[in-house]
């Protein structure tokens, strides 16, 4: 029987998680591959704290140079996390003629053109199916299953962490940092949260994806990003009264010489599939011109979940090790001297439809003013709502606009602002519906 011999860096959750699979279904897996995975060493900083695994004698260690020069190990499962210390590692691995396992989305993000590069020179596998929505195999699908496609679009829920506060704020009403806590407690939030919250991790993830489906280098800084720290009850409230719940959602789409790739809450009607993925949940919807839409929902964070997609990858390894065929598909889905620099469009430039809430007084002629700016701009209302006035100060005012482009509306909003007769500066939530122009 042969044997595959594998170096883990990091034991924290994922890298736990990982060691789990492959100790308690090794049988399983030896079963399906035709030839054993040793886990010939974990590295981690604390050699102490019970994982609830039984490593053999030796195995844990606390130096991962060690593991990343050991001539024995074939594949290194980089389970660290961050951009310093793992991409040394990595980048030693690979000179070392490794195999390379990570679910590390912010190193792929931001230095993947350059672990593309060694990768191929050294003629090694890179895989990272679980740097994107945890156990669903969106990397798969889109190198593998959808190669004879021309894909157009990817719509994702692909942060667990943001999905699982939002879901907790409408669903239960209990407050941001309550959630933020939970979700901290649960295992799924990074160990910065702010990555999570700010929107940079889902961003991480649609860099990845973008270059997989559109056959483009990584481009992580032109990307927008807004998080979810801004999303109040209120807004949940009126989202909801108008047919809509608000996710944060990664959004891309082809566009004739160039992509459109955005983060940030987004309204979607309840007749969207997504609005209904809740929790820890992820999914993405990819939209190719033979498929259609195509949609996977699946954790997309937590030990086991994203462990499983680590495992799959693996193996997939260990099957073109075993047959001789490593480097059999490219890192990026595209061969490499095929890959484009397509350019990501500056939001300014983009059309949506938009939810705008304004506190202003409650006196005669303010909706005229406002709703003049916004024509004065091109921006045409769908519709407004204002709540009765409760007291002496801002009630909330609500407009629903048709299609109008970003920079219209924040140059219109800018000036409305500084009417004396709003209150504290508008907010503005992107609206993501197919039927958005209908008449309601
Ligand atoms: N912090 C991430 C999330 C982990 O919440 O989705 C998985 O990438």
């Amino acid at each position: 029987m042969k044997e595959i011999r594998i170096g883990l860096l990091g034991c924290g959750t994922v890298g736990t998680g990982a060691a789990r699979i492959l100790t308690e279904h090794a049988d399983l897996i030896e079963s399906r591959l035709g030839a054993g995975l040793t886990l010939k060493h974990v590295a981690d900083i604390d050699t102490e704290t019970d994982r609830g695994i039984r490593f053999g004698a030796g195995v844990f260690i606390n130096d991962a140079w060690q593991v990343v020069d050991d001539p024995d190990i074939d594949i290194i499962l980089e389970m660290i996390g961050g951009k310093t210390l793992a991409r040394d590692l990595m980048m030693r691995a690979i000179e070392n003629g490794k195999h390379v396992v990570t679910a590390n989305k912010a190193l792929l993000a931001s230095h993947g053109n350059e672990i593309l590069g060694a990768a191929s020179r050294r003629g090694v596998e890179v895989a990272y199916e679980a740097s994107v929505g945890g156990c669903m195999p969106i990397i798969k699908t889109l190198r593998e299953s959808l190669v004879g496609n021309r894909i157009s679009a990817m719509t994702g829920i692909l942060n667990g962490t943001c999905n699982y506060i939002l879901s907790r704020i409408t669903d239960e009403g209990i407050a941001f940092e309550t959630a933020l806590a939970q979700a901290q407690a649960e295992g799924f939030a990074e160990a910065d949260p702010s990555l999570d919250v700010d929107g940079l991790d889902t961003a991480h993830k649609l860099a990845i994806l973008n270059a997989l489906a559109y056959g483009m280098a990584i481009n992580l800084d032109d990307i927008a990003v807004e998080g979810i720290s801004s999303i109040t009850p209120m807004d949940i409230a009126f989202a909801r009264q108008f047919g809509y719940r608000i996710k944060l959602l990664a959004i891309s789409k082809l566009r004739e010489d160039a992509v459109e790739a955005r983060i940030h809450p987004t309204m979607i009607p309840f007749s969207n599939p997504l609005s209904n993925v809740n929790a820890n949940l992820n999914a993405v919807t990819v939209t190719g011109d033979a498929v259609g839409d195509v949609m996977l929902y699946g954790y997309g964070a937590g030990m086991l979940p994203t462990a499983s997609a680590v495992v799959g990858d693996v193996v997939d390894i260990a099957r073109n090790l075993l047959s001789n065929a490593a480097g059999r598909i490219p890192l990026f889905g595209c061969q490499p001297d095929r890959i484009r620099n397509i350019s990501v469009m500056p939001l300014d430039e983009i059309t949506m439809h938009y939810y705008i809430r304004f506190a202003a007084m409650d006196r005669p002629g303010v909706l005229s003013k406002i709703s003049g700016i916004l024509g004065n701009r091109g921006i045409s209302i769908k519709s407004v709502q204002q709540k009765g006035r409760q007291s002496e100060g801002a009630v909330p005012i609500v407009m629903m606009t048709h299609q109008a482009r970003e920079a219209d509306v924040k140059a219109a909003l800018s000036e409305i602002s500084a009417l004396d007769i709003v209150g504290v500066p508008p907010v503005l939530i992107r609206i993501e519906d197919e039927n958005g122009d209908e008449e309601s």
